[in-house]
């Protein structure tokens, strides 16, 4: 995967209630999004809304936005009720699947599960959006543990060939959701970008880490998303309840496009 535009990407969690609040905000920000040239858009509806709206992005050949969902089940097929397949999503238009997202693990989803999403994925033939962040960070420095571990372990066994479709979303559990809008220092993501990059160097090579995107999510808004995106020298973003308004979501689009 080339790093050079910039990754967008809209994680709607349960929203919007009805298909057809979810068709007005997607086409409001396919406006926006289709014009672009140095930004990548996806979009991860609730499953239920997949198809329908990849629907909208076939009948014209858009090059620059996608669909994505936001989790998969770990076994490929079989008798699990109430679950969602890899094969499925991708049969229904879908091209990228966010794994690992804190709301998941704070549920009980492990690294080890996380591992398992990720392999089916990647046999189904999706990009996958692999999310680690630290609960917390205290001054010791143990929060780059928590992150070393988060990425060894999710991506053990995930090949060289394999990781050229993953991409990584920084996502510290303390920014995500936050009342106050406050994130991150773009000096610290900086910093955390790099240590990200030096982990995943000593599981594969240089070449191949380069060209893994590393984004970052977490109460982002029109306002902190220049900032972040340029001085915090990553390839994308993971918006959550901004990418539910078409005002900001395509603020933030302009905004990576000018980076
Ligand atoms: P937020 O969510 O932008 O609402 O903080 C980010 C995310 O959970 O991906």
């Amino acid at each position: 995967m080339k790093v050079k535009k910039k990754i967008i990407i809209g994680n709607w969690k349960m929203n919007p209630q009805t298909f057809t609040e979810a068709k007005k905000i997607f086409s409001g920000i396919k406006k926006t999004a289709s014009v672009l040239k140095k930004v990548i858009t996806v979009i991860c509806p609730p499953y239920i809304f997949l198809e329908g709206l990849s629907e909208k992005l076939s009948k014209k050949s858009f090059k620059n936005i996608f669909i994505g969902a936001q989790d998969c089940f770990n076994e490929s097929a079989g008798s699990y009720t109430g679950y969602v397949s890899s094969i499925m999503i991708k049969s229904v238009g879908a091209e990228y699947v966010i794994l690992g997202h804190s709301e998941r693990r704070a549920r009980g989803e492990t690294d080890e599960i996380i591992n398992l999403k990720i392999k089916v994925a990647l046999e189904a033939g999706l990009t996958v959006v692999l999310c680690v962040g630290e609960k917390e960070r205290t001054t010791n420095g143990e929060y780059l543990g928590f992150i070393q571990n988060q990425l060894q372990n999710s991506l053990l066994k995930i090949s060289k060939y394999q990781v050229s479709k993953v991409i990584i979303a920084y996502e510290p559990v303390w920014a995500v959701g936050r009342k106050d809008w406050k994130t991150i220092d773009p000096r610290d993501l900086q910093e955390m970008s790099l240590f990200i990059k030096k982990i995943l160097t000593q599981i594969y090579n240089k070449e191949v880490v380069a060209n893994i995107p590393i984004l970052y999510g977490g109460s982002l808004l029109p306002e902190n998303a220049l900032s972040i995106l340029r001085d915090g020298r990553i390839d994308g973003l993971l918006v959550g309840r901004a990418s539910l308004s078409i005002e900001d979501f395509s603020a933030i689009l302009k905004e990576a496009e000018n980076v």
